[in-house]
């Protein structure tokens, strides 16, 4: 894999859901180790469209019939915007030590930068963070966890206009400027690499755009769209570190990164053809964002692959590009058998476009124990 890490001087693990706690024990871990639990606003918020938010894409995805299996919607989710000291206390008597949870861009920017900061949401969130330090609660902030206000899809499209980046860098000028004297650790966009797939190639997270065989949907283009809108990502979350870094992180004394969805793939033969298409589905899955952010371009592999349908960074990218990441957060689910199909891919599924079939099986066994646990990262 293309990445080069540092040494892992600490970590943070967020465990989400763990099935099997009882081997885990925190004397196995260093003093400084963080533990942690995670949301995201929209998951947990409610409180859709009170005290003056804007809608986000999901608030108008929702509602849209046919998009949601069980037709549910977050209007009101955990209700955590009115209960979050209830959440907090409860974080506290779990014992953990930190949180990381999103900022709804809508509830702090109802209309992007073509409207006014609303101060309700710069109040919640002022709450929200002095209660976690209160109790000893670090706050990991994450500006964008695949919301974005409506106003912003309805205007140029979101994240297909290279408009966004200013929108971005608008909203995170905001959240440092009145957050970063006590939030220290900030995460620009969530599972980047995966955004693009769920809302451009398959479509089935908001604005919902595809095109066969890869989904069913009345607008897009899977094959072009999903490298247009990572592009623009990409540039969203430099101008982000690069202000960070020049602006704020000297008196903050912040760090910043980003985090990504890393899947691992296993050959599924002992062949040189799957060993290589292990080696490609991660290329092309994760490497896609890490080589932009930490080498400053896309991986040789994927610009010889796609040519001119992976957008190219001009000379002053690559030069924004050249302010890095802090960290970088893995948050890791799964790993699958790849198996190379190079010269007999049939669908183009979201791992096709790797020329890789990937299972979780091999002569009939399972690649391990199926469960409901994941894990996230952060490796500094
Ligand atoms: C894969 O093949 C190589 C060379 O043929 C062999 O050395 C290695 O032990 C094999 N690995 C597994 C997991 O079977």
């Amino acid at each position: 894999m293309a990445m080069t890490l540092t040494v892992a001087s600490s970590l943070v693990l967020f465990l989400h859901f763990i099935s099997s706690i009882a081997s885990i024990d925190r004397s196995q871990f260093p003093n400084s180790f963080l533990f942690g639990v995670a949301t995201s606003s929209y998951q947990i918020e409610g409180a859709a469209l009170e005290d003056n938010k804007g809608a986000s894409n999901w608030d108008v995805f929702t509602h849209l019939p046919g998009k949601i299996d069980d037709g549910s919607n977050g209007d009101v989710a955990d209700d955590h915007y009115y209960l979050y000291e209830d959440d907090v206390e409860l974080m506290h008597s779990l014992g953990v030590n930190s949180y990381r949870f999103s900022i709804s861009w809508s509830r702090i920017l109802p209309r992007g930068r073509f409207g006014q900061i609303n101060e309700f949401g710069v109040a919640f969130y002022n709450k929200l963070i002095n209660l976690l330090l209160s109790k000893g609660i670090q706050p990991f902030v994450t500006l964008s966890h695949y919301d974005i206000p409506q106003e912003l899809e309805d205007r140029y499209g979101a994240w297909l206009s290279s408009e966004v980046q200013r929108d971005f860098g608008y909203y995170a000028e905001i959240c440092f400027r009145e957050f970063g004297d006590r939030v220290k650790h900030w995460v620009t966009l969530n599972e980047a690499n995966l955004w693009p797939k769920f809302s451009y190639m398959l479509g089935t997270y908001p604005p919902g755009r595809c095109t066969q065989p890869f989904g069913n949907c009345d607008f897009g283009d899977s094959t072009i769209e999903p490298y247009i809108t990572a592009h623009n990502m990409i540039l969203s979350h430099a101008i982000a570190i690069s202000n960070y870094k020049k602006n704020y992180q000297m008196k903050q004394e912040g760090v910043i990164g980003i985090v990504l969805y890393a899947k691992w793939y296993e050959p599924f033969r002992n062949i040189t053809a799957d060993h290589i298409a292990a080696k490609r589905a991660l290329t092309f899955a994760l490497d896609w964002f890490l080589d932009p952010v930490i080498f400053g371009d896309y991986p040789p592999d994927m610009k010889a692959f796609f040519s001119s349908r992976l957008p190219a960074f001009t000379d002053l990218e690559k030069k924004m590009l050249q302010l890095k990441v802090d960290f970088i957060g893995l948050n890791h689910y799964t790993t699958i058998y790849a198996q190379d199909c190079k010269f007999s891919c049939e669908v183009a599924t979201s791992d096709g476009n790797a020329m890789v079939i990937t299972t979780t099986e091999r002569n009939g066994r399972s690649i391990g124990e199926p469960g409901m646990h994941n894990a996230a990262t952060i490796v500094y």
